[in-house]
């Protein structure tokens, strides 16, 4: 039987399987643990579920002495130093694979919702704006024989090529080392996909932004750092690009009155991608599975191995 520290209550039964086996602490709020109860709930742990907001780096580790498991109730580990565990043989999982498809789907909606101006269209039905049929009121642009640029060919963007066919939109895949600028011109449509590493972290500047068509669209599931906030704002009130619809910021959570939110064609969802009752609850039966392997001393079945240099 070990300790186990899980930073959020999560949907389904899955941490019934842990209490079944470990003893089990889980932080009971809403909001995360600062990082001092954080370290307090970890220090004596053999197991740690955490979540995307909870940076669990170097001297976290190290303050840690008897951790052998760190979960990732997440595909992205970015919040994670996984050098740092790895270099103390903790395994560190995380949750590929269960969220592909209902983060393809918001990637999607948003897509959409920009492209034909939705929060346009609600805003004007409330205030009062619908007062006849008009037939230049409110135009958007087609998905269908669009090109979308999808930066990163992992498993969430191939599932967003698949649905992209269906709306018959051409789509180009951008893998590491593909030359940017020249796709960022092409593109109506720039999707992001990658992880946020060191190489990816404010790839979308000043510089990318001004190489977009001014028609063009951003749309961002992937992680907030991976765009320069303050150039996307500058950039949305230039017209160097139409609209952005973002599901991830930088910050995180983005406050009410930041000046991206007032940026002509900014849609913001609060961190949604993978929020379906499926999703969450696969996610919580895949964290629960890569602790319980870890804890046992089997490889977890989706563990995140150290990622090359550049
Ligand atoms: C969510 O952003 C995740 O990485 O799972
Ligand atoms: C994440 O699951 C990805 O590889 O895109």
């Amino acid at each position: 039987m070990s300790r186990c520290f899980v930073t959020r209550d999560l949907p389904g039964a899955a941490l019934d399987r842990l209490r079944a086996d470990h003893e089990v602490e889980v932080w009971p709020d809403r909001f995360p643990p600062s990082r001092e109860r954080l370290i307090d709930g970890a220090r004596s742990a053999q197991g740690l579920l955490c979540m995307l907001t909870d940076p669990i780096d170097a001297q976290l580790i190290a303050s840690c002495p008897d951790l052998r498991a760190i979960s990732n109730y997440a595909v992205g580990v970015d919040n994670i130093d996984v050098a740092a565990a790895t270099a103390r043989a903790i395994q560190v999982g995380n949750t590929p694979g269960v969220l592909t498809e209902a983060t393809a789907d918001l990637t999607l909606a948003l897509t959409l919702a920009v492209l034909r101006r939705l929060p346009e269209g609600q805003a004007a039905v409330l205030s009062g704006g619908w007062r006849t049929w008009e037939p230049a009121f409110l135009l958007g642009r087609d998905l269908n024989g669009a090109t979308v640029l999808l930066i990163g060919a992992g498993r969430i963007g191939q599932a967003v090529a698949r649905r992209l066919e269906g709306f018959r939109a051409r789509v180009v895949l951008a893998g590491r080392g593909d030359p940017l600028p020249a796709l960022l011109a092409e593109a109506d449509v720039v999707s992001l996909h990658c992880p946020l590493t060191e190489q990816t972290r404010a790839l979308i500047g000043a510089t990318e932004l001004a190489a977009m068509k001014a028609t063009a669209v951003l749309v961002n599931t992937a992680r907030g750092p991976i765009v320069d906030t303050a150039a996307l704002e500058a950039a949305l009130r230039a017209g160097e690009i139409a609209a952005a619809a973002l599901d991830v910021t930088d910050p995180e959570p983005l406050p009410a009155d930041h000046p991206l939110l007032s940026a002509p064609g900014a849609l913001v969802v609060p961190h949604t991608g993978s929020a379906t009752h499926a999703a969450r609850e696969a996610m919580a039966d895949l964290a629960v599975d890569n602790l319980l392997a870890g804890l046992s001393g089997d490889p977890m079945p989706h563990r995140v191995a150290t990622r090359p240099g550049p």
